[in-house]
């Protein structure tokens, strides 16, 4: 069958989906309609409708989601029911933080290594796995059969170890570093800037702030 191709926006929008599936799977709610998902999560219940559609649809008409069912589906589509190998390059503060978060791995991601070039950090291990120096990478890789490489490294260094990992056979690249990485075709790249997320937030409270006062300015005339 051939694949429809999905809008990245549709995309951007199925991890949340998917967590309020999970809390309301937890919570043992077994049916959910577009109106009350869309109550739930405050985005419109067309746009739920339309969302799934993407994908058949998933729910039939006036009987709402099998939220188990809805679950199970998403996780598919984003790939969570396999399994993937991770390592980390650059195990400083954010490659760390990054190796200390169990949660990951509840999702299917698993940490296999952390490597960084610092021969002060080699053997300080992170939840129980012993960073390694960066001569052991290929390897590595081979050997645990790693798909995915986080790139928690300064972006002067980033462009040409994210070379060295796909010579490596690395499929996919979780990238921390500020700078655009150029990979061949079929290698997946996504970009993380927690910064671009505060700059939204800025502007959230520019805008409101901007508002208020132009209504408060409105009041007093
Ligand atoms: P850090 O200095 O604590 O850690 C960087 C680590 O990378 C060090 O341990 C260093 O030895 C290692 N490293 C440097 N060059 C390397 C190379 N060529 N090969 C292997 N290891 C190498 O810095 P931090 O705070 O962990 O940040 C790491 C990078 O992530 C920085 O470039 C920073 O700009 C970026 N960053 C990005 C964020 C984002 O939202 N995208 C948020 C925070 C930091």
């Amino acid at each position: 069958m051939e694949q429809k191709e999905i809008s990245q926006a549709v995309i951007s929008r199925l991890p949340r989906y998917f967590r309020y599936l999970g809390e309301l799977k937890d919570e043992g709610v077994e049916r959910i309609s577009s109106q009350e998902l869309s109550e739930l999560m405050q985005v419109t219940a067309s746009q739920i409708r339309q969302d799934f559609n993407n994908f058949g649809g998933f729910g039939q008409q006036g009987y709402g989601y099998n939220v188990e069912y809805l679950y199970d589906e998403i996780s598919k589509i984003l790939g969570l029911n396999k399994t993937h190998h991770l390592i980390i390059i650059g195990a400083g503060n954010l490659g760390q933080a990054i190796g200390n978060y169990m949660n990951f791995e509840r999702r299917g991601f698993i940490l296999k290594g952390l490597f960084d070039c610092n021969p002060a950090l080699e053997g300080k291990k992170v939840r129980g796995i012993s960073v390694q120096p960066m001569d052991h990478i290929g390897e590595f890789v081979k050997e645990n059969d790693i798909d995915i490489a986080v790139l928690t490294i300064p972006k002067t260094s980033a462009v040409a170890i994210a070379e060295e990992l796909v010579s490596y056979g690395i499929k996919a690249i979780w990238n921390f570093a500020h700078v655009d990485l150029h990979v061949p075709e079929g290698i997946q790249v996504e970009n993380v800037h927690l910064s671009d997320s505060l700059m939204k937030l800025s502007y959230n409270i520019n805008r409101y702030n901007s508002e208020n006062t132009e209504s408060r300015q409105g009041e007093g005339r």
